[in-house]
């Protein structure tokens, strides 16, 4: 198990505390969305509307076995890529996956004004926020949950390392 993975909804401070957790862990740092904006040349948003959502999907499926099959990394993935199946057990080989919490109140504040984020482009996030954390709460549920509620990052980080040192 030489792998950290991050998942957990968009606004759970994924990237914030994979960044922190790479430094004290002495890993490199990779963000699958980061990594799919280099590779593709194209914002995030700009994939989903000009090749639609499936295109994005199919290059998270592409990053997690690529990402699979190296070590040492800690990675923070997008919001939905570990709940789909192939992905997690390519990236939960080789890895101890997390699941970043937060409660929705404080995932719609974080997240309020943002423009980055294709799914939350609509009339009313806050509602597909509270829609897109009910339909996904019993796949995230699957993975370890780490509370990040009224917790710095790096309160967060060093909770993460406890349970690597610990478990
Ligand atoms: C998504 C989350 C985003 C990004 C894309 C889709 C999702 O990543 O992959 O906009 O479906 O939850 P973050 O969780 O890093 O925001």
């Amino acid at each position: 198990m030489t792998n950290v993975v991050l998942t957990g909804f968009m606004g759970t401070g994924k990237s914030t505390v994979g960044r922190l957790l790479a430094e004290r862990l002495r890993c490199v740092f990779v963000d699958t969305d980061e990594l799919i904006v280099a590779r593709d040349g194209r914002a995030i948003a700009e994939i989903f509307r000009e090749d639609g959502q499936a295109a994005f999907r199919a290059w998270e499926r592409r990053v997690a076995q690529e990402l699979g099959q190296q070590d040492n990394l800690v990675i923070a993935t997008g919001g939905r890529m570990m709940l789909d199946e192939v992905n997690a057990a390519a990236l939960g080989r080789s890895g101890r996956v997390f699941c970043l919490t937060a409660a929705p109140e404080t995932i719609i504040v974080r997240l309020e004004g943002d423009v980055r984020r294709p799914l939350l482009n609509v009339p009313d996030p806050a509602a597909k926020i509270r829609e897109l954390l009910e339909k996904r709460a019993e796949a995230y549920g699957r993975f370890p949950q780490i509370d990040t509620e009224g917790k710095t990052a790096v309160q967060v980080a060093e909770e993460i390392i406890a349970c690597l040192s610990t478990t």
